[in-house]
């Protein structure tokens, strides 16, 4: 680091888990760039403070996780269409004295999922599990990729019937449908989809129990969790039981954390070398 170093960052509540700045950093070794990344415990109350003060030490920009992702919106000076349908920021580009606010968790799902399984979602039926921040993002993301029905199912349905609400009143174009988080729903839900997301947090306890069975699960289906610590989680064990592919949250972290570093840089990332970095801190 000398005085020509550029500056960003992650801010989070707590931020310690974070493998972003790990991330980031191989990749800006990679390329032999002057940049350092770094992860910034702020708590909810500095948020303010924070933002000022990252704009005025000069960052070229920061990553947003929780519990900030909702708030921070209100002291961007753009939002970007996406972040403005999905509601949340996860990247702050600094423009001079401007703050941009955008949410790059969508587009790094879908990324990730074309990535692994080589085809589009246009056309195809879909099974969201959750109805918070990440499934919000990714919920939008697939509707403005085409999907043909999106059923979403989360423990509280008022939160599934708010999400609904918002798509139809977005002017993307599919049909959104609330199931009731109940065993029997879910199994009608699983069979009526190609693709099955977790974005709920059941999963990251690796002692928690499997949100759907192996019996309810076929090889035709795509199962993916958004969870990426541990890598195979109980669902993820069920879908592989059942014959049907599988896929982690790690590519969309490397997806959405690549999108972020073109954002600020301009520069496409190793995407490459960023997985392998995530790979070698994750596996057990
Ligand atoms: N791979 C990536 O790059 C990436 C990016 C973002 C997030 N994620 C992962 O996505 C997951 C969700 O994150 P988020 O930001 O959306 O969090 P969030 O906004 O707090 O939403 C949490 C979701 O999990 C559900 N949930 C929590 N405990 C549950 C339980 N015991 N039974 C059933 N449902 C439960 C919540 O349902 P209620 O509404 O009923 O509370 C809600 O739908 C996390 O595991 C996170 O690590 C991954």
């Amino acid at each position: 680091m000398n005085g020509r170093t550029r500056w960003l960052g992650i801010i989070g509540y707590p931020i310690r888990h974070s493998l972003s700045p790990l991330m980031h950093n191989a990749a800006f070794e990679a390329l032999d760039m002057d940049y350092c990344y770094i992860p910034l415990a702020v708590e909810p109350r500095r948020m303010r403070s924070a933002v000022d003060a990252l704009q005025w030490l000069g960052f070229r920009g920061f990553n947003v996780t929780i519990p900030h992702k909702q708030r921070i919106m209100a002291f961007m000076d753009r939002l970007t269409p996406e972040a403005k349908l999905i509601g949340a920021v996860n990247t702050v580009e600094i423009q001079r004295d401007r703050l941009i606010g955008h949410n790059t968790d969508g587009r790094g799902f879908l990324g990730a999922l074309r990535e692994e399984t080589g085809r589009s979602v246009a056309g195809l039926r879909v099974l969201l599990l959750g109805a918070g921040g990440a499934a919000r993002a990714v919920a939008f993301q697939l509707a403005l990729d085409g999907v043909r029905t999106l059923l979403i199912a989360n423990r509280s349905s008022e939160r599934a019937q708010g999400l609904a609400r918002n798509l139809r009143r977005s002017s993307v174009q599919c049909s959104v449908s609330v199931l009731p988080w109940a065993e029997e729903a879910l199994k009608t839900g699983a069979q009526q989809s190609d693709i099955i997301i977790n974005a709920t947090s059941v999963g990251m306890n690796p002692a928690d129990p499997p949100l759907l069975s192996s019996t309810i699960l076929r090889p035709h289906h795509v199962v993916c969790d958004l969870i990426y610590k541990p890598p195979m989680t109980a669902l993820l064990k069920q879908a592989q039981k059942a014959g049907a592919m599988t896929i982690s949250g790690l590519g969309m972290l490397v997806h959405q954390g690549a999108l972020s570093f073109e954002i600020w840089t301009g520069r496409r990332p190793p995407v490459d070398v960023m997985r392998e970095a995530l790979h070698q801190a994750i596996m057990p």
